[in-house]
C-alpha cells in the first residue's frame, strides 16, 4: 500500500491538455478535454528491450494509474516511451488510457503461459468491466502473428493451435490482440494494431465505443486475422481506419445480445474475406447500422450479411462506397460478390432471421461476380433499395466461377453454370433506382443473365432507370451496345 501511495504521489498532473488527435477533423465530435494524470512504465522498471518480459512493471503502472483515477477522478495515462515491451496479458483498468508513443511497441508473448487459463481471455491487452478506458499514442501493439504460422502457404497459412491443453478445441486456439469486454466509454485512436495471431480488436458487450484513426495490418495469408469484431455492443463509432488483413475487416456479430447503433465511416479496407460482414454469429438483432464513405479494394467479398441464427436485421445503410472484389482461393469464404445479403438457418436447430430496410446508395463496384440477395422461407428479405449503383462485371483472375455460396451451413456451395448480375430469392420489396450494370465482353457466354429472379420467391419489384449492357475498353471508356 505504501509504495502504491508513493507512486500515486509521484504522478504528474498535467495542465489541462486537450486530448486531441492530430488527425482530428470536424466531421465527428469525439474529442473530449480534461486534465489528466500520467505515469511512465519506465519508472516502474520496464526495460523496453523486447528481450525480457516487462509484464509486472507495466501491470503495476496500470494498477496504480487506475487507483489514481479513483482518488483524483481524473483519467490517467500510462506512457510507453520508445522501445519494445514484451509482455504477457495486460489488464487495462477503469480510468486508464495506454499512451504507446511513436516508436514504442507492445509485443505480445508467443507462449501459452503468457495467457490466462481461460481461452476466451487470451488477449495481449484486455479490459473487462471497465469504464473510461483507451489506447492511443501513435505507437503499436503487435501480436507476433507470424510466429504462430506452422507452415507458410500462399493460399492459406497453417497456424499453430494451442488446443492440447483442453482449454480450447479445434484449430483456432490462438490469442487475440486487444479486447474490451463489458466496458463503457472506450476510446481507441491514433495507434496501430499489427500482426494479430488471431482476431485483432474485439469489442464485446460494450457501450459507447469510439475507434478512430487506427490502422490494422494482419497477414493476408493467415486465417482468422479479423480486423474489428464488434459483438453484442451498442453505440459504436469506427472512423478513419485502415484495415488490411486476411479475414473479415469490420465484423458485427450477436451472440448474447443485440447490436444497436454502429457507425463506420471513412475507412479503407483490403481483405481476403468480407470487408464488412454482419454475422455469421447472429442470435440477436442488428439495428441501425450505418456504413459510409468506405473504399474496399481487391477483397473476396464487399458488403456482406451472413445471418444464420435467427437474429433480425433492420435499418442498415451503406452509402458512398467503392468496391473491387475478386476471387481468391476457395478455402476462404467469399465468391467475389460486391454485395452479399443472405439469411438462412445455419442447421436444423437454427431459425432464419429476417432482414428489412436495407439501403445501398452511391455504390460503385468492379467485380468478378454478381450481387447475391438470398432470403429463405422463414427469413424474407424485405424493403431493399439500391439507388445510384454502378456495377461493372469483368474477370481478371483465373479462378473458376459458377458456384453459389450459402456457407456457413444452409445449402453450402451450390453449382450454377451461369453468373448473374443479381441473383434474387425470397424477397418482398425491392427497389432499383439508377442502377447501371456494365459487362465486359469476354466470357459473355457465361455472363448472360442480368437479373436472375428465382421463380415465385420475389415480390414487389420496382425498376426505375435500370440499365444493363456490354462495354468495350478497360475502365472509364464505357461504350454501350
Ligand atoms: C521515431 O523513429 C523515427 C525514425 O527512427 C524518428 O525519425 C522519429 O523522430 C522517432 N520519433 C520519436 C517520437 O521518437
Ligand atoms: C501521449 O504521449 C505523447 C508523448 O509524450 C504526447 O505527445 C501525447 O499528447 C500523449 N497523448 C495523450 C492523449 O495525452
Ligand atoms: C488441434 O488442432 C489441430 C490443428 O492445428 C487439429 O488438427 C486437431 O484436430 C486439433 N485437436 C483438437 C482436440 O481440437
Ligand atoms: C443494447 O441495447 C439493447 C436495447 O436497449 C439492450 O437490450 C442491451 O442490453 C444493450 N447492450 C449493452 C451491452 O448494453
Ligand atoms: C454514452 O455517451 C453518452 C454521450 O456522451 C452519455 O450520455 C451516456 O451516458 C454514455 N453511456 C454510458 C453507458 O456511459
Ligand atoms: C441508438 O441511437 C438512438 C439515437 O440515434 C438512441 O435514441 C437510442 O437510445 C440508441 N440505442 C441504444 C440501445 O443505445
Ligand atoms: C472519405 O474518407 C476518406 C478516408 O478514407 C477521407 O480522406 C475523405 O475526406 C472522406 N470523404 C468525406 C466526404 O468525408
Ligand atoms: C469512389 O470513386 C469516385 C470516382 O472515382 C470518387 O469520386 C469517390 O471519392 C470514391 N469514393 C470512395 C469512398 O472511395
Ligand atoms: C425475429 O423476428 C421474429 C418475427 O417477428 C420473431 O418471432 C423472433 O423472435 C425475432 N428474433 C429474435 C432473435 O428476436
Ligand atoms: C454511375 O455512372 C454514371 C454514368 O457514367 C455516372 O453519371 C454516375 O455518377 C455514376 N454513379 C456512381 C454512384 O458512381
Ligand atoms: C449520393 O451522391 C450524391 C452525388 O454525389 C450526393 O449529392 C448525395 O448526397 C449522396 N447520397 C448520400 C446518401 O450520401
Ligand atoms: C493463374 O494465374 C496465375 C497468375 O495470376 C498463374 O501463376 C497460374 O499459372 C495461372 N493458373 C492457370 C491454371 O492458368
Amino acid at each position: 500500500m505504501k509504495s502504491a501511495l508513493l507512486n500515486i504521489q509521484s504522478l504528474l498532473l498535467l495542465a489541462t491538455t486537450l486530448l486531441q488527435s492530430h488527425y482530428a477533423t470536424s466531421r465527428i465530435p469525439i474529442i473530449h478535454s480534461y486534465p489528466h494524470l500520467s505515469l511512465s512504465v519506465k519508472d516502474y522498471g520496464a526495460t523496453g528491450t523486447g528481450l525480457q518480459y516487462d509484464t509486472v512493471s507495466i501491470q503495476s503502472a496500470i494498477d496504480d494509474c487506475s487507483s489514481a483515477f479513483f482518488l483524483h477522478r481524473r483519467r490517467c495515462l500510462v506512457k510507453f516511451p520508445p522501445g519494445k515491451y514484451l509482455t504477457a496479458t495486460l489488464y487495462l483498468k477503469t480510468g486508464v488510457t495506454l499512451n504507446i508513443s511513436e516508436n514504442a511497441t507492445v509485443l505480445g508473448g508467443t507462449r501459452l503461459e503468457d495467457y490466462p487459463e481461460k481461452q476466451d481471455r487470451w488477449y495481449v491487452v484486455v479490459a473487462e468491466d471497465a469504464a473510461d478506458v483507451g489506447i492511443t499514442g501513435g505507437g503499436e501493439i503487435n501480436g507476433q502473428g507470424l510466429e504462430f504460422v506452422k507452415r507458410f502457404d500462399e493460399r492459406k497459412n497453417v497456424m499453430v493451435s494451442w488446443n492440447e491443453t483442453g482449454a480450447c478445441l479445434g484449430d483456432e486456439c490462438r490469442p487475440r490482440l486487444v479486447g474490451f469486454i463489458g466496458c463503457r466509454n472506450v476510446r481507441v485512436w491514433d495507434v496501430s494494431f499489427n500482426e494479430p495471431a488471431y482476431w485483432c480488436l474485439h469489442v464485446v458487450r460494450c457501450q459507447n465505443t469510439s475507434i478512430h484513426d487506427v490502422s490494422i495490418y494482419g497477414d493476408f495469408n493467415s486465417p482468422n486475422n479479423d480486423g474489428i469484431d464488434i459483438e453484442d455492443s451498442n453505440n459504436t463509432l469506427i472512423t478513419r481506419c485502415v484495415i488490411d488483413t486476411g479475414d473479415d475487416a469490420i465484423c458485427p456479430k450477436t451472440y448474447t445480445g443485440p447490436i444497436y447503433n454502429l457507425t463506420a465511416t471513412d475507412c479503407w479496407i483490403k481483405t481476403k474475406s468480407s470487408a464488412i460482414k454482419l454475422g455469421s454469429a447472429s442470435s440477436y438483432a442488428f439495428k441501425h447500422l450505418i456504413f459510409d464513405n468506405i473504399t474496399i479494394v481487391e477483397s473476396h467479398r464487399g458488403l456482406g450479411l451472413q445471418i444464420r441464427d435467427g437474429g433480425n436485421v433492420s435499418d442498415i445503410t451503406f452509402s458512398n462506397i467503392n468496391i473491387t472484389t475478386r476471387y481468391y482461393d476457395p478455402s476462404w469464404w467469399g465468391r467475389a460478390e460486391p454485395i452479399y445479403v443472405t439469411t438462412c438457418p445455419r442447421d436444423s436447430n437454427s431459425k432464419a432471421g429476417s432482414i428489412s430496410n436495407l439501403q445501398f446508395i452511391n455504390i460503385t463496384s468492379v467485380s468478378e461476380n454478381g450481387v447475391f440477395l438470398s432470403g429463405s422461407k422463414g427469413g424474407i428479405l424485405s424493403d431493399l433499395k439500391f439507388v445510384n449503383v454502378n456495377l461493372t462485371y469483368k474477370r481478371w483472375t483465373n479462378y473458376t466461377d459458377g458456384l453459389v455460396d450459402y456457407r456457413p451451413g444452409c445449402q453450402g456451395l451450390v453449382n450454377h453454370s451461369t453468373t448473374a448480375g443479381f441473383v434474387m430469392e425470397h424477397i418482398d420489396g425491392l427497389v432499383f433506382e439508377n442502377v447501371n450494370m456494365r459487362w465486359s465482353k469476354e466470357k459473355t457466354g457465361l455472363w448472360n443473365i442480368p437479373l436472375d429472379f428465382r421463380p415465385s420467391t420475389v415480390n414487389n419489384v420496382s425498376l426505375l432507370h435500370f440499365y444493363s449492357g456490354l462495354y468495350r475498353g478497360e475502365n472509364k471508356d464505357v461504350e454501350y451496345f
